[in-house]
């Protein structure tokens, strides 16, 4: 499958800041995802990072004067701010100074870039970057409220800062700037601001022994997309994962677990502040009666394990007004199967995985599901990145 940035237009502005020489390595991986990228520099930018540095990683000229004197991609001197801007797909600005913040916001056109953000039509995405003075002023506080409804933005984050300081400002990394533009590029935006989501993901590990256990194919990365998905899009995160690979996205929430029981009692602690829970886990449905104190040995000739029930996490919550979604992995009869555990786990949605489908399912990067809610709407989706499945089942949760 082709990468979601693959023939995508973005133009990068690049203002005066230290963080400059993280755009370097965004405007990297833009182009290796296939992007074409055309990148805009402040005056200031300058003394931070080389155009040299940006055209060579983008094979594009790098425009810094609003009067450029050489002009190429075909665009004509008088009007090539008009012209880049319906160029785009999408803008970023990383890192946005607190001075090219304070410019945009009020309609400056004073340099390249602010002349550019002034005729956009495209989304702009924008990751401040300032030291934690300056971040947390007042006028700057105030111009972010301005910007958020304009732009989608990257907050900084939390840590160590160019001038020995500590504190909120540094710019967030480039692969988060990325996930966010490739968020809006898609047309999805931060409305889920003010949301508490539970997410559960992965499998749930029985223990026989000290050292087997009973388990299953889940990878957890479907869960572990809606969690990061869900996190880009503004909503607060509590993530409760069976064993995985899986690293969760910075600022969610993480609660590490292992058996159908331990989920379940996490489920049950954090659900009272949820709006939303979303089922994605591949919970056991049986365990070991007991489990053994002492590695069982080979000499025992043991014929076979006795298995109970685990507890329906799903059937036996309070459900209140919260919006509730399962999941359902099937193998065969997929629809039929799929609709009754809506009903009878009384879900107001389930997204059907069916292991039919190439390329989707379990380790897979990529995912093609089915949605189906209460009310009996019936939504099949292509096959595309977990990323983006799980974008579109948030949406789908919101319209419910
Ligand atoms: N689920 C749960 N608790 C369990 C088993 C499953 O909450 N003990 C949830 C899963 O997380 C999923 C949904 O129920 O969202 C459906 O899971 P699935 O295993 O497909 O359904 P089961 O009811 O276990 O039915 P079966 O295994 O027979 O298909």
């Amino acid at each position: 499958m082709d990468s979601f940035f693959s023939g995508k237009k973005i133009i990068l502005g690049v203002t005066g800041g230290i963080a400059a020489y993280k755009s370097c390595l965004l405007a990297r991986l833009l182009v290796k995802l296939g992007a074409e990228v055309r990148v805009i520099m402040t005056p200031s930018a300058l003394e931070f990072v080389t155009p040299l540095t940006f055209s060579t990683l983008t094979g594009n000229e790098v425009i810094v004067n609003i009067f450029p004197e050489t002009q190429k991609n075909g665009v004509s001197l008088k009007t090539w701010h008009i012209e880049y801007a319906l160029w785009a797909d999408l803008m970023i600005i990383a890192p946005l100074t607190v001075n090219s913040l304070a410019k945009i916001v009020h309609g400056f056109a004073d340099n390249a870039l602010t002349t550019v953000v002034a005729a956009l039509r495209c989304p702009l995405v924008a990751a401040p970057a300032a030291d934690v003075d300056m971040y947390n002023n007042k006028v700057t506080q105030e111009n972010l409220k301005i910007l958020k409804a304009m732009a989608y933005i990257v907050e900084p984050e939390e840590g160590f800062l160019a001038s020995g300081l500590s504190g909120l400002g540094r710019m967030a990394e480039p692969e988060k700037i990325l996930e966010a533009s490739e968020l809006v590029l898609a047309g999805f935006s931060k409305d889920l601001e003010g949301k508490n989501i539970l997410v559960t993901a992965g499998p749930t590990y029985e223990d026989i022994d000290p050292v087997r256990f009973i388990g299953n194919r889940s990878s957890g990365k479907m869960g572990f997309q809606i969690a990061k998905a869900a996190s880009l899009r503004g909503a607060r995160v509590t993530l409760v994962s069976g064993p995985t690979a899986e690293t969760a996205y910075p600022g969610i929430k993480q609660l590490k677990v292992r058996s159908a029981a331990e989920m379940k009692k996490a489920v049950d602690k954090n659900l009272s502040e949820s709006d939303i829970l979303v089922m994605a886990a591949a919970v056991a449905d049986y365990r070991p009666e007991s489990v053994a104190a002492k590695k069982i040995k080979k000499e025992e000739n043991i014929k076979s394990i006795e298995l109970t029930k685990t507890e329906d996490i799903l059937g036996s919550i309070e459900k209140g007004d919260k919006k509730i979604v399962g999941f359902a992995l099937e193998t065969d009869n997929e629809f039929g199967n799929a609709k009754d555990k809506l009903t009878r786990k009384k879900l107001d949605m389930i997204v059907l995985n069916s292991l039919k489908d190439k390329s989707a399912g379990f380790e897979f990067d990529t995912n093609k599901v089915t949605i189906i809610t209460k009310e009996g709407k019936i939504k099949e989706y292509p096959l595309m990145s977990k990323f983006l499945t799980a974008n579109y089942i948030l949406s789908e949760i919101s319209e419910l």
